[in-house]
Order: C-alpha cells, then structure tokens, then sequence
C-alpha cells in the first residue's frame, strides 16, 4: 500500500507534507511550532488570535501575530463575528508572514461564542460565508475555515459548512470530527467526516483524536486530503515524523521518557528565551502533564514543578529525572 504522506497544495500555496499540528490556545506558540517543525510538520497552526483585540490594537493579541522563520510555513487563526475586523486581522497575520489565513468556526468556549465567534457561527451558515468572502478578498494568501461536523451530536453540518466555505473561495476546510458539545472528547465521527469530504472539491484536512499511524490512516481513508495533531503532539512532537513512517510500514522509534524531559526542557528554555522568565515558565507548566508522565512518581514532580520560579531550579529537578 503506498502512503497518504505526500505534499499538498492550498491555493497558490503547496506545504512540504499533509500532516499539520492544529492550533491550540496556550500551546502552540513560536518555540512549540518551531518544535514540531522539526518534528516533521508540514504546516503549524498557531493559537488564535482575537479580530477584536487586534482592531484595538490589543499589545498581547498583536504579539500573537509574531513569526520568525523558524516557524514556517504557519497557519494563523483568528477569530471574530464581522466582516471589517476578520479583514483587518487578516491583513495583520498575512503582513507578518503567514502562510494561510484559517477562521476559527469550531471552538465552543462560552467567552467566545458570546461574542458570536467560534463554532456559533455554524448556526448561520450565510453569515460564516460572507466572513470567510471578505477575508479572502482582502489577502492574497490563501483562506482556511475550520470547524466542526456538528454543533450537537447526530445533527450533522459539516458537508454544508464546507459547501458554504468552498463557495466563498476557502482553499481548504479543516473539520475536527467531533461536534461541539463534545468539545475534545469521545471518538471522532469518521462517517460524518467521509460526507464532508464528498461534499467539497477543495481539500478536507481532518482532525480530531489522531495519534498513531491506524488512527491517521482512518482519516485518509474516509477522503481527507490531509490531517491534523492537537494534542498527541504535545509530549511529542516527533509524532508527525512518526506516523510518516508507520504510514510507509515502518515502525518508529518511540520516544522514551529521558529524552522527552530533554526535549521539554529546551522547550522551556525557548519559553524563557522568548517571553522571559515569568511568563515562558507560566506558559511552559500548563503543559507539564503531557511531558512529565509515565515516571513512578509523575504526579509529585509536576507539583515540584509548578511551584518552581527559576530555571535553575527546573535544570536541577530535571536532571535528578533523566539520569
Ligand atoms: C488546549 C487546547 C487549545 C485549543 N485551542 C484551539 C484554538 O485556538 N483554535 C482551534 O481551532 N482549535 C483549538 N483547539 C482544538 C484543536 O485544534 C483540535 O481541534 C482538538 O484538540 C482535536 O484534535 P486532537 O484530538 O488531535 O487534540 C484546542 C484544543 C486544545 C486541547
């Protein structure tokens, strides 16, 4: 059987590989993108960024928009409710360097669907086509949408949501295959997905609880162009380097505990590097438990941890893990 892996073209836009790391709030920062770049992503998606905040120029959600070349190719997100602020936000990401734009149709955090951002947006299919419309008139970059096969279970939107996008010139449709009252949990619906992927010509990037090789290969097989991690790359972020190989009928290496701890060290060592002390290790801990695990005493090493101000500190703890 001959591999999904090969490279894929978003508009005028072709990326190395189709398996992507998928954006994730508080995580998928500069240095943890960088990290998976190495670890063989073809595209990283970035956290998203409010339209709002950026119209108002808000210090932080402009720092979000900040991307040097070790990250690329990149997908930033943003999210918003109307046309004048996805395209003012849009401009911003495209003039800093993003590879695609991609609107964010599918998260169902309640402080963002108040706003009439996220997976609200589902609701209104006509609405979420104008959106996506400006968005692509106002950048030459390509446009993404993503979003979910549903807002509850068994009510399925997915393949006219996609309809909507494609018509409103998105060059791809990334479809986490849950619905929204589902959040991150439970099995993807891969059924639901297949319908998205007959509904549209331009690709279908799925996701949503992909970890090994089989889990992938059920995304490709149910007709995505391409899929993408979330959370199984947090911990490894050799996971897309990973599954190339299973998917060509190798068996990768697995990453064992000391050189994890290695690797999430210098991740925190970028953290500190780039945001300073206070707010890379901030940003560093809330991803501890995907890092330090499998050891016999995981649960009290985080807790030593997280109460830890310097890296120092950090350095030591870590070195009385790995040797
Ligand atoms: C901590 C966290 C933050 C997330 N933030 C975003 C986000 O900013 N934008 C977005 O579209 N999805 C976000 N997601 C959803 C992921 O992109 C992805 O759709 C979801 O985790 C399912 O994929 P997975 O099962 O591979 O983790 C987030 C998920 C997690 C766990």
């Amino acid at each position: 059987m001959t591999s999904p892996v090969k490279p894929i073209s978003i508009g005028p836009f072709t990326a190395p590989n189709n398996i992507w790391l998928a954006p994730m709030a508080g995580v998928t920062d500069g240095p943890f993108r960088a990290l998976c770049l190495r670890g063989g992503a073809g595209v990283v998606c970035a956290e998203m960024v409010s339209a709002h905040a950026l119209h108002y120029a808000n210090p932080r959600s402009l720092r979000m928009l900040r991307i040097d070349e070790r990250e690329k190719p990149v997908s930033m997100q943003i999210f918003g409710s109307d046309e004048q602020t996805i395209c003012e936000a849009a401009r911003a990401a495209e003039a800093r360097g993003a590879d695609i734009i991609d609107i964010n149709a599918g998260c169902p955090v309640k402080k963002i669907n108040k706003a009439g951002a996220g997976c609200v947006l589902m609701k209104d299919p006509a609405h979420l086509g104008r959106l996506v419309e400006a968005a692509v008139k106002a950048v030459k970059v390509p446009v993404t949408l993503k979003s979910r096969i549903a807002l509850k279970r068994g009510v399925l939107l997915g393949p006219e949501i996609a309809r909507v996008a494609q018509e409103a010139g998105a060059a791809a449709v990334i479809m986490h295959a849950r619905a929204a009252e589902d959040v991150h949990s439970g099995e993807p619906n891969l059924d639901a997905l297949a319908q998205v992927c007959q509904a549209v010509k331009i690709p279908v990037i799925g996701n949503g609880g992909i970890h090994d090789g089989k889990t992938a290969q059920a995304f490709f097989d149910a007709g995505c162009a391409g899929i993408m991690i979330g959370r199984a790359a947090v911990g490894n972020p050799f996971i897309f380097t990973d599954i190339q190989q299973e998917l060509a009928g190798r068996q990768p290496a697995p990453l064992d505990k000391r050189r994890r701890v290695e690797i999430y060290l210098a991740l925190i060592e970028e953290n500190i590097a780039r945001y300073g002390e206070k707010i890379g290790l901030g940003r560093s801990k809330k991803t501890a438990g995907y890092w330090l695990r499998d050891f016999p005493n995981a649960a009290e090493v985080r807790g030593r941890f997280v109460r830890m101000e310097t890296l120092v500190d950090i350095r030591a703890l870590f070195k009385s893990l790995v040797f």
